[in-house]
């Protein structure tokens, strides 16, 4: 280890980020801790811990950077593929109607294209009439997401025409056709803030892959939170390993991690 990293380090860390972001860290997290953070101190030239927690009281930006070292930002193009398929069917019952919808978690952007590109493929058409806001409290992984530009190694798993018809090449890799990124607006929410800049009804909402990283009590908070905002019809998408049959008085299952609000 270059920096000594106390128990107390470390207490304090994760006590800061589960007041900001809602993040419970176990445990079994210090070496990832201690391994993201000491690229922080290196980078500003810090040389213990201490001097960083310091730091990161008086330095508005440095706060930034700490959530976005603590958050993790694993995420795929069509991630939990049986969602899009759902949510096919799910549009075509909405034909007519304003569709909004929010993808709660959306990191560097593969999550909310893979909406967007569902939406074009369900109405066949570049400008289906869909709405998506696409957020998350890392600042880092939404501007890579406005980008929409990513290496060959992230779109590996798309159909070749897939890629064809919603991409263009961008150096070594693909950047996602600005008519698609028309589809999806871009802003920083943390699912902790008391306001929510949220259009509403939503007819999906996607909050995938999170949750996990919540205490059971915040996770109830939001479900609490999130129910309000779907129409009567609307869907939430959980994550794979988030099951909501403990919040069933909030949300009834349909299948496979998708729900609707119970009436
Ligand atoms: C593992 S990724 C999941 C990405 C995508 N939803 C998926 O399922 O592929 C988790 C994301 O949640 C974001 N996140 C963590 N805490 C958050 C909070 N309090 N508010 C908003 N987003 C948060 C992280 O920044 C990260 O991008």
């Amino acid at each position: 280890m270059d920096y000594h990293f106390t128990a107390e380090d470390f207490q304090r860390i994760r006590s800061l980020i589960h007041r900001h972001a809602g993040i419970a860290l176990s445990e079994a997290k210090r070496e990832m801790v201690y391994s993201r953070l000491s690229r922080r101190l290196r980078a500003l030239g810090l040389a213990t811990f201490g001097e960083y927690l310091a730091r990161l009281e008086r330095d508005r930006d440095e706060w930034d950077a700490f959530v976005n070292a603590l958050t993790t930002n694993f995420t795929t193009f069509f991630r939990e593929a049986h969602h899009f398929d759902v949510l096919r069917r799910h549009l075509r019952t909405r034909q007519g109607r304003p569709i909004r919808i929010w993808c709660a978690a959306a990191a560097t952007g593969e999550e909310p294209y893979s909406i967007a590109i569902t939406a074009c493929e369900t109405f066949e058409r570049l400008d289906p009439p869909v709405e998506i806001l696409a957020s998350d409290i890392d600042s880092h992984a939404l501007a890579i997401a406005a980008t929409g530009r990513y290496d060959n190694d992230r779109t590996r798993s798309l159909s070749t025409e897939r890629k064809q018809r919603y991409f263009v090449a961008d150096g070594e890799g693909l950047r996602v056709r600005d008519e698609l990124k028309r589809l999806v607006r871009f802003r920083r929410i943390n699912l902790m803030d008391a306001h929510w800049p949220v259009p509403t009804p939503l007819a999906a909402l996607f909050c995938r892959n999170v949750m996990i990283y919540f205490d059971k009590a915040t996770q109830r908070r939001l479900l609490e939170r999130f129910r309000p905002l779907l129409g009567a019809d609307g869907l939430y998408f959980a994550g794979h390993a988030e099951s909501l049959l403990h919040a069933s008085d909030l949300f009834q299952p349909l299948g496979h991690t998708v729900y609707r609000p119970a009436p």
